[in-house]
């Protein structure tokens, strides 16, 4: 693991780059998709939540535009067309719960624990770059987790946990979806100077821990 790399390092900052790039085409795709959604949320607090949270991606969006700019990097998308639409059109076809929970847990927390474990080995402008969005993803995780956890209140007992088992396998399916976009993310990570299997464990421990947080209240 390198910490703290410097942009004089070309290999260093063309991943770097790709990292960004690929991450600011998230932040404009949960604003995409949670802009869609605030029309059937099921109630006025959930539409103020994600109405500021449309607000928040946007800003993500342009800081990190900015940044990308100024680092002096490749600025072709990670994501293609075809795969951006295969995004909006997923969470178009989930319902309330489902959306919570590949937004939430799914993008959201793990993608943003990911994230996370980039930010010692950055350079420190890419690290600047990050700091508003990571502490607004604080925000959109405990919206998501808090709803989710009412949602799964609502249902009998069983259903519950038997949906409980159902969040594995739905973070397993969106990560060989992203290996089966051809993306390369142990690659990304490797060539930043992040050890992959460090960022894994910590991801799956994090995984883990949401897992128990909603299993918690229904064993009450
Ligand atoms: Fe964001
Ligand atoms: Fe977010």
């Amino acid at each position: 693991m390198k910490l703290n790399q410097s942009i004089s390092d070309q290999n260093y900052k063309i991943a770097m780059g790709r990292l960004l790039v690929m991450y600011t085409q998230v932040d404009y795709l949960i604003m995409r998709a949670v802009a869609e959604r605030i029309t059937d949320a099921p109630d006025d607090e959930a539409r103020l939540f994600m109405a500021k949270q449309v607000g928040d991606e946007s800003n993500h969006v342009r800081i990190q535009q900015a940044w990308i700019k100024k680092f002096g990097t490749d600025t072709t998308p990670v994501f293609s067309q075809l795969q951006q639409e295969m995004f909006l059109v997923h969470f178009r076809s989930l319902n309330w719960l489902d959306f919570l929970t590949d937004m939430y847990v799914c993008i959201e927390a793990l993608g943003g624990e990911a994230v996370e474990q980039v930010v010692p080995m950055a350079d420190p402008g890419t690290r600047e770059s990050l700091k508003v969005p990571l502490q607004d993803e604080i925000d959109h995780v405990a919206f998501g987790l808090g709803r989710l956890q009412e949602e799964l209140a609502k249902l009998p007992p069983a259903e519950s946990y038997a949906y409980l088992k159902t969040i594995e396998s739905r973070l397993d399916f969106l990560d060989d979806t992203l290996h089966g976009m051809g993306i390369d993310v142990p690659g990304m990570f490797r060539a930043v100077g992040a050890d992959y299997q460090k960022v894994v464990s910590t991801v799956m421990l994090r995984r883990q821990q949401i897992l128990e947080s909603l299993a918690q209240p229904l064993a009450a």
